[in-house]
């Protein structure tokens, strides 16, 4: 199969980006995981605006401890980010993530849905995963790495059996290689724009643009905690990005975190 290129020329890339966030580009033939490469750099003082990226990953690491598939043809990279937020805002980091990668893959004729946080998917099957990872101290948030795969120009019939069932790829729904870097960039003005946004604490207009993009409020759900399966209706999100769910008993929770399934309406 034709891949489309790969950046071919990471420094003419990053000298004609233009993206103010944006200070650094790294780019690798293959990690094991961008997120595992941008947390070593960023403890080891790397700035804010930093961005790894590999051509392949032999160990991408997806949500809840799984395995992210990475062969080549998707786009896998990790953002280094230095707010200065309460750790309480992070989820917010995880929404704008989601708004960026919809609003980007939407320029390309698709109607991606996010499901609550940051899910992005067609047709309930998942094109985009994100994964972030921080470090906490003393209530301030040292560093937050946002790593982003997306199913770029891959046929997810050639992902394992358990995940293609639940993937699509933006080559499997418009049957067109897309040019990488011009993905890229376009993915990267998003999330400067609402990383701005999230700086600018308009958390309003965040939550308001992630409503249209996401297809989780009214959904019922059942949700995993450690302990127990709860069910319940999602009725809203709040200005944490925190989901607000009315269980079966009546009993109203505020749901930060874990995995929510939607079950028939
Ligand atoms: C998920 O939906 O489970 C999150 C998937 C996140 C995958 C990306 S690929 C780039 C970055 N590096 C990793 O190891 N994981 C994230």
């Amino acid at each position: 199969m034709k891949i489309s290129k790969f950046i071919e020329n990471p420094s003419d890339f990053s000298n004609n980006l233009g993206i103010e966030l944006i200070k650094k580009i790294l780019v690798f033939d293959d990690l094991n995981s961008t997120n595992n490469k941008a947390k070593q750099l960023a403890i080891e003082g790397e700035d804010e605006g930093t961005i790894v990226i590999s051509r392949i990953q032999k160990r991408g690491k997806g949500r809840f401890n799984r395995e992210w598939e990475s062969p080549e043809g998707g786009m896998y990279l990790s953002i280094i980010l230095k707010p200065d937020i309460l750790p309480e805002k992070s989820t917010l980091l995880s929404l704008i993530s989601a708004i960026a990668i919809s609003r980007t893959v939407s320029s390309l004729g698709l109607s991606p849905e996010i499901k609550w946080p940051n899910d992005v998917r067609i047709n309930k099957k998942k094109i985009a995963g994100i994964l972030i990872e921080s470090e906490v101290c003393q209530e301030k948030i040292k560093y937050v790495v946002v790593g982003i795969g997306i199913n770029l120009n891959i046929h997810t019939q050639n992902l394992s059996e358990n995940i293609k069932k639940l993937s699509t790829s933006i080559l499997d729904e418009i049957d067109t290689l897309v040019d990488y870097s011009d993905f890229l960039k376009n993915l990267l003005n998003n999330f400067d724009k609402y990383y701005k946004m999230f700086l600018d604490e308009k958390y309003d207009e965040i939550i308001r643009e992630w409503k249209n993009h996401s297809d989780t409020i009214n959904q019922k759900i059942v949700l995993d905690t450690n302990t127990k399966q709860l069910k319940g209706k999602i009725v809203d999100i709040n200005e944490f990005g925190f989901l607000k769910v009315i269980l079966e008993t009546g009993e109203i929770r505020i749901i930060n975190s874990g995995e929510i399934f939607f079950i028939e309406n």
